[in-house]
């Protein structure tokens, strides 16, 4: 199973003309002529097809669009410049039959994002959704890749907690059907955020990371929030500054961007040719990702002829609107806020003990029709400024603490800044939301 490109550079490689193949997979169109029967399957590699020739005797009502087949024959150059291979099929053979009434994606249609949703278990048979789970995939290696090529060493935080580490309350929790008591003795819930466990092992790490599941029980039918999403996030011992953090936010950010580019060219095009070029995540790169403060931030939105829903005064938590006003601003690329008021961010943010306007060393990364990327700070390392806090997280400080901060990345945000989709509900195989666990 491979691109037919793939294919080709193997027939060059080998100095052959033809291969004997045996293809499995889905069929995408078919025309019968009088003498031929013309097939085009797709096995799932790449957006391509593989264009199938067989005499009209292996002609079978039941090829239909959708239908599941296996192929064999032999694999050579097309005489069609479009088409550099066929095969020239000696057999066919119908593995699952599908009704093209009922099959809900019609032949050489254009169906939107909006229409395939309502499929959850259908919808990566479409070029669209095929795309961006290929996609998905190669962003999750190269997000891999470049915690292991810069020295991260991965940790598998739990997924069962006990601790509630954003304090927001949005916990699912977890006990066993029917239980009257407590499985754990205690309250248990899904994670909301690895960061309690990834501080942990950043005491003997130095540098560690997490990817995994996520959930948070956010009552919200918005575009951007789901109750389970996947979290990418790190922690670094021995930070001196907030440019520690900055800094590998955007190069990994950049690293994993060059990655999808580059690996997935097709793909990816199949989004951007419905994104304007300025708007296109190639663009973002070109410069350094600007840094500034939210008290700047504030100043840029007071000062602006712009009508908010929300008010955007010095102490009030920035919204959507105003995450991608600041994004505009700043001309459509991403951007850094820093050091928010200290009652906005959990207790783990870093006191900046400034003044009256009292902030936090915490930092959000905002990106074109996104807003908020990441969210990360500066920890609270000094023991006597934690005193009365939780009780092993005051242990952390006890024995060998180093100055450490973090940030968490969600990974759906991060495909729909990568590829411009509207709706966080494209870009995630089967997604949960408040009322919707389909499937
Ligand atoms: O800003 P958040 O809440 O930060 C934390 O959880 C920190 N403990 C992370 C850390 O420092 N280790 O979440 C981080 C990111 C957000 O910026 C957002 O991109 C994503 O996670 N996110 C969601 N994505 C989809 N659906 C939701 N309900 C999300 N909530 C947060």
């Amino acid at each position: 199973s491979s691109t037919p490109r793939c294919i080709l550079l193997a027939l060059l490689l080998l100095k052959a003309t033809s291969f004997v193949c045996l293809l499995q997979g889905w069929v995408r169109s078919a025309r019968a002529q009088k003498v031929n029967v013309f097939l085009h399957v797709n096995d799932g590699s790449s957006l391509q097809s593989l264009q199938v020739v067989a005499g009209a005797e292996l002609n079978d009502p039941l090829l239909t669009f959708g239908s599941a087949v296996e192929v064999s024959g032999i694999l050579q150059e097309s005489p069609h410049e479009k088409q550099p291979l066929e095969l020239q099929a000696d057999s066919i053979r119908v593995i699952g039959e599908c009704d093209p009434v009922d099959f809900p994606f019609k032949v050489k249609k254009r169906h939107g994002l909006e229409y395939i949703r309502q499929f959850p278990h259908l919808r990566c048979r479409t070029n669209a959704f095929s795309s961006l789970l290929r996609i998905r995939s190669e962003a999750t290696s190269a997000i891999h890749s470049y915690f292991k090529d810069n020295g991260f060493v991965q940790i598998h935080t739990p997924i069962i907690t006990s601790n509630d580490c954003e304090g927001a309350g949005e916990l699912f929790q977890v006990e066993p059907a029917g239980a009257d008591e407590h499985f754990f003795s205690v309250p248990a819930f899904l994670t909301v955020s690895g960061q309690l466990h990834l501080e942990a092992t950043a005491g003997a790490f130095s540098k560690v990371y997490t990817f995994g599941p996520t959930f948070r029980a956010e009552n919200s039918q918005s575009r951007r929030h789901l109750a389970e999403f996947y979290m990418v996030e790190a922690e670094i011992s021995f930070t001196q500054s907030m440019e520690d953090l900055t800094k590998v936010m955007e190069d990994m950010f950049r690293s994993a961007t060059e990655h999808v580019l580059a690996r997935c060219v097709e793909d990816v095009d199949l989004f951007h040719r419905h994104v304007t070029p300025g708007h296109r995540v190639n663009s973002m790169l070109k410069k350094s990702f600007p840094v500034i403060t939210y008290t700047e931030a504030v100043d840029i939105l007071t000062r602006s002829s712009e009508q908010f829903a929300f008010p955007s005064d010095w102490g009030c938590d920035l919204k959507t609107e105003h995450e991608k006003y600041l994004v505009k601003h700043c001309g459509n690329v991403p951007v850094f806020v820093t050091d928010y008021p200290y009652d906005l961010k959990p207790f783990y943010a870093r006191d900046n003990q400034d003044g009256p306007r009292h902030t936090a060393a915490a930092v959000d990364l905002l990106v074109p029709g996104v807003g908020e990327l990441c969210g990360g700070s500066l920890r609270e390392e000094r023991l006597s400024v934690l005193r009365a806090r939780l009780e092993q997280y005051l242990d952390l400080r006890r024995f060998g603490s180093a100055p450490h901060g973090g940030f968490g990345l969600g990974f759906e945000r991060y495909l729909q800044c990568l590829l411009g989709v509207d709706n966080i509900k494209d870009v995630i195989p089967f997604p949960r939301f408040s009322r919707s666990c389909l499937l």
